[in-house]
């Protein structure tokens, strides 16, 4: 990051510009804090952000032409490979329903005056490297690490709901303490999140979860009426009490599950979260008194899916998350892991297998302290000796449905295809080895042969625990 300011430094030198851009939030607030900076710069302009990006680009600093929002008086530009925002110094006016703002350019201080944060308002010359504070009170409040909004915080929620969400996420990434009256503010006008687009949320939420401390993060989202707005469905599993190998309910439980999801990689932690969302709908109390929730892995699966698509994330990241949370009972049955069920979990899972062995790890360790735990060192073992051997591609019929004609003499039928799940059934369990075609024309000829019936279906499946 230094050496793009540099650059920029550099490129307005003996300039109009010169004095008059002003690093500011996320890179001035985590370069105080001794924190690595993020992937982006923001730079506030004072003047006309358009006609110094425009300036930039004629010194030869950008790596190819700005992208202009006059009416919002923004500009973005790509320097040395960095993204690099540039904005016009200003005061926003938003209507009460809208987030579309009314710009007006203003001074340093009204411009601090309208963001989220006092210690995002912090300003650093790009020119000089000297800092400034605007509200002389984010420097004090970054010391002290608490997290003030400049205007009141009805006032700053107001304008940007979305920035309440920011809080928690700030509040958690940091370390910070809420200033007094900022989680009443929260309270008192969560719902507003309603007028916030879902790509926004998703957004924030991914921010959130990414961070060192999600489970805390969340249990203020619920606590502060936060969650009820984007993600209600996850509420049902507060108080669902379980029984047997766990001594948390569900949404305890779940937290707990999350704090121990070691690697910041969004798709486990998105699949943490969602485990046992399934388990509040499908919970019964057996007569011997053993709670069950059959089928909670499928339904768990369902309502990821509902909520994820709702927040518009991609379609790959909302498929593997329902196909993590629908196969996260595969290793409970086992103490074991067996070649075909190392095959299998290969077949279904393919790359998703470390996702979701990191997921099974951090729903066991939530269980009750002492209860048998899988040895997963010895399951990670036997995966990768198996993956090795024989990679997902590979663990599939080794006819095609028109080999399969050709030798038998079926007509194209549901009868092809249950001879391929037979094929398939057999790599899987190792009497096959992946790709032999011999071996299974030999197989095909020797079972119609024998006429035994083919049902696939009676093959062991062992997901459904
Ligand atoms: N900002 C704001 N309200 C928002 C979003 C952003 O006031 N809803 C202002 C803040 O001053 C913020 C700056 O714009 O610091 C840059 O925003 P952004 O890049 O989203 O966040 P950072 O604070 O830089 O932090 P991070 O990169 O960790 O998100």
């Amino acid at each position: 990051m230094d050496r793009i300011l540099e650059r920029l430094r550099e490129a307005v030198l003996g300039s109009p510009w010169q004095g008059r851009l002003w690093l500011v939030g996320g890179a001035v607030r985590d370069g105080l804090l001794g924190l690595k900076a993020g992937p982006d710069l923001d730079i506030v302009v004072e003047g006309d952000a358009g006609e110094a990006v425009q300036f930039l680009v004629h010194s030869g600093v950008a790596d190819g032409p700005p992208v202009l929002f006059p009416r919002f008086g923004t500009a973005m530009l790509r320097v040395g490979g960095v993204p690099v925002d540039f904005v016009t110094a200003r005061k926003e006016a938003y209507e009460p329903d809208s987030r579309k703002p009314q710009v007006e350019p203003a001074s340093l201080l009204e411009d601090a005056l309208r963001r989220d944060f006092t210690v995002n308002a912090l300003l650093r010359s790009v020119s000089d490297g000297d800092l400034a504070d605007p509200l002389g009170q984010g420097l004090a409040d970054l010391k002290a690490r608490i997290l003030r909004t400049p205007l009141d915080a009805e006032t700053t929620f107001r304008d940007d709901p979305l920035r309440m969400l920011r809080a928690v996420r700030f509040r958690w990434q940091l370390g910070f303490e809420f200033a007094p009256g900022l989680a009443e503010a929260i309270q008192s006008q969560a719902n507003r999140l309603r007028v916030i687009s879902a790509e926004r949320i998703r957004d924030e939420w991914v921010k959130t979860l990414l961070n060192p401390a999600p489970d805390r993060a969340m249990a203020d989202q619920k606590e502060l009426g936060l969650l009820a707005e984007f993600a209600p469905e996850l509420l049902d599993m507060v108080g669902v009490e379980q029984g047997s190998d766990h001594h948390l309910d569900v949404w305890d439980h779940t937290l707990l599950a999350l704090h121990n999801t070691t690697s910041p990689d969004l798709l486990t932690r998105l699949a943490v979260v969602f485990h046992d969302v399934g388990k509040p709908a499908t919970r019964t109390v057996e007569a011997d008194g053993r709670t069950r929730f059959f089928g909670h892995e499928r339904v768990g699966a369902e309502i990821a899916t509902r909520v994820l698509d709702r927040l518009r994330f991609a379609n790959d990241d909302t498929e593997a998350v329902a196909k993590l949370v629908r196969n996260h009972m595969r290793l409970s049955s086992a103490p074991t892991l067996t070649d075909s069920g190392a095959r299998r979990l290969i077949r279904d899972l393919d790359s998703l297998v470390p996702h979701f062995l990191d997921m099974v790890e951090a729903d066991a360790s939530a269980l009750r302290p002492g209860v048998r735990r899988l040895d997963l060192a010895a399951v990670r073992r036997k995966l990768a000796e198996i993956a090795a051997q024989t990679p997902a591609s590979r663990l599939a019929s080794p006819l095609s449905g028109d080999e399969i004609m050709a030798l038998t003499d079926l007509p194209p039928g549901a009868e092809v295809g249950r001879i391929k799940a037979l094929l398939l059934e057999e790599v899987l369990e190792g009497r096959l080895a992946p790709g032999d075609a011999e071996g299974a024309r030999a197989f095909v000829l020797r079972t119609l042969a024998a006429a035994t019936p083919l049902d696939p279906q009676t093959s062991g499946n062992q997901e459904d625990s």
